[in-house]
């Protein structure tokens, strides 16, 4: 029996055409507590700033080196999109870690790793071409439709997060928040309609998705617990799984329950991305977007 399944029917008319959006973002103004008194969930948030630099330049590395494979023109377009808008979103991410360091929270330990680990263990590897080369192209094709899962659900996550807004966040945080959102949201299917025009293997996607999950919790966990121990306005800083699921339930954090469902739908053989999450609300946020359209929100 085949393990691939047959292709789900996307929502046509969803489909937009991809672009980068050049933005600016101006950091002075935001406190390192740029979530007022609640710096456990301002730094999960954080976190962010620590892995999509070298996890969505890795994306970028990946992504054209299966170019060649690609024989639809239209998706050939919407992956080069997204090359595009990946790239930006690494710069835009990478941009807030000097503005953490002048406010006394370096965090080139943790991103030193992080490097490490994108670069290195998810390399190109010294393989001879053939097989084994498509091989771990395929597997690491199939780890960034499982990954641009979550950046969907995070996306969609925070466009709907009003408790944030609530709670008086940085405004030009928030703004980078959103715009990253709205444009995960927005190319929220281009990796897995790539995966599945290239390989689709059921098997490879469910194995892909346990290690990028288990990857992300690990990852996730340390950088938290690296950002309460070295802020320098906290004593004893500390994180903890409780912490964690208030979070969840005041609104700041996805809940868990949300998080625990979307295993099941990555999973599903009927899953397409294109079902979650709401492509109008995307790009209304990003017409809006003070730092896409010219400035900063602060
Ligand atoms: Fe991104
Ligand atoms: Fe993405």
């Amino acid at each position: 029996m085949s393990n691939t399944p047959p292709a789900p029917a996307p929502v046509a008319s969803e489909h937009i055409d991809l672009k980068p959006r050049n933005v600016s973002f101006g950091w002075e103004d935001t406190p390192l507590h740029w979530l007022p008194r609640d710096p456990f969930a301002g730094h999960m948030i954080n976190v962010l700033h620590l892995l999509l630099p070298a996890g969505e330049r890795w994306f970028v590395h990946v992504y054209k080196q299966v170019l060649p494979y690609i024989e639809d023109e239209r998706l050939r377009a919407d992956v080069i999109g997204f090359i595009g808008q990946e790239a930006m979103h690494a710069a835009a991410h990478d941009d807030v870690l000097p503005h953490l360091k002048r406010l006394g929270l370096d965090p080139t330990p943790y991103t030193a790793q992080v490097d490490w680990l994108f670069e290195k263990l998810l390399g190109d590897r010294t393989l001879p071409p053939g097989r084994a080369r498509r091989w771990w192209l395929m597997e690491r094709v199939a780890m960034i439709a499982a990954i641009e899962h979550y950046t969907a659900f995070l996306g969609d996550w925070v466009l709907n997060a009003d408790e944030l807004d609530r709670r008086g966040a940085d405004p030009t945080m928030l703004d980078l928040l959103r715009w990253h959102g709205a444009e995960e949201v927005e190319h929220r299917s281009v990796a897995f309609d790539l995966f599945m025009h290239v390989d689709g293997n059921y098997r490879r996607r469910a194995r892909t998705w346990a290690t990028a999950f288990s990857a992300l919790v690990f990852l996730w966990q340390r950088g938290v617990r690296f950002f309460m121990e070295n802020d320098p306005s906290l004593v004893n800083g500390r994180a903890s799984l409780g912490q964690f699921l208030r979070a969840g339930q005041q609104g700041v954090l996805p809940s868990t329950g949300a998080m625990l469902r979307s295993i099941p739908t990555y999973l599903s053989r009927t899953y397409h991305p294109s079902q979650e999450g709401s492509t109008a609300q995307a790009t209304a946020y990003l017409a809006t977007s003070p730092g896409a359209n010219g400035g900063s929100a602060a």
